[in-house]
């Protein structure tokens, strides 16, 4: 079958979307008002950029009305957010913040989330993550208007955690140690897997 993007409803692109482009990764993102209020989200269109300068984006899509959602609003407002990875044992969390509050209300505060301090940006970053990368905003892009018109958040990275626990003895991130979690269609997510191992050609 095909399906004619310029002529399905959005509604129908965005399923066919998110049910074929997948695994996606999560980035769980912390963000603070310029009243300093914290704000935690998921968002799965989302991916490293480059090493040089040190990158990554993803993209808070508007609301229903149009409007930013509160990450894309805070970080307009402060300009600095950080992206957390998402294990196994924090996906029911991660999957409450997504729950829309009213602006200003801290979904860390609501779903009991621990967090600490970040090193070199005012947003928190979740204790429980395995990795964060603490960022500045790069730029926004954005992409069509209206509701469900996109934005691309470009963020460079300043500073990237890594929980000692999930090294590998190679001294790198081990996947299995890791336990992250990855977003498929619906209400799907994926965890594990198996791995297929494979030298690059020159
Ligand atoms: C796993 C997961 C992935 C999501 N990915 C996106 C995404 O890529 N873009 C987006 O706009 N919303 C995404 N959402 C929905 C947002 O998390 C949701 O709209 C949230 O309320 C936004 O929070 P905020 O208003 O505090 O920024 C996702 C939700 C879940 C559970």
């Amino acid at each position: 079958m095909q399906i004619d993007a310029s002529s399905a409803s959005v509604r129908d692109v965005y399923q066919w979307m998110v049910h074929t482009i997948l695994p996606r990764p999560i980035a769980w993102v912390s963000t603070v008002d310029a009243a300093g209020r914290a704000n935690l989200a998921p968002f799965s269109f989302f991916m490293g950029v480059c090493a040089k300068p040190p990158t990554l984006l993803f993209c808070p899509v508007n609301d229903r009305r149009g409007q930013p959602k509160d990450t894309l609003r805070n970080i307009d407002e402060t300009r600095d957010f950080v992206v957390n990875l998402v294990p196994a044992s924090l996906c029911k969390a991660m999957n409450d913040t997504a729950a829309s509050l009213p602006h200003g209300e801290s979904e860390l505060d609501r779903f009991n989330i621990p967090s600490i301090p970040a090193h070199r940006v005012r947003p928190p970053r979740v204790a429980g993550a395995p990795v964060s990368f603490e960022c500045a905003l790069d730029r926004v892009i954005h992409v069509g208007e209206g509701p469900a018109g996109g934005n691309i958040v470009l963020g460079r990275i300043l500073l990237i955690h890594v929980a000692d626990d999930v090294l590998g003895p190679d001294g790198m991130p081990d996947p299995a140690r890791m336990d992250l979690v990855a977003r498929a269609g619906s209400d799907l997510y994926l965890r594990g897997g198996e791995g297929i191992r494979m030298a690059r050609p020159d």
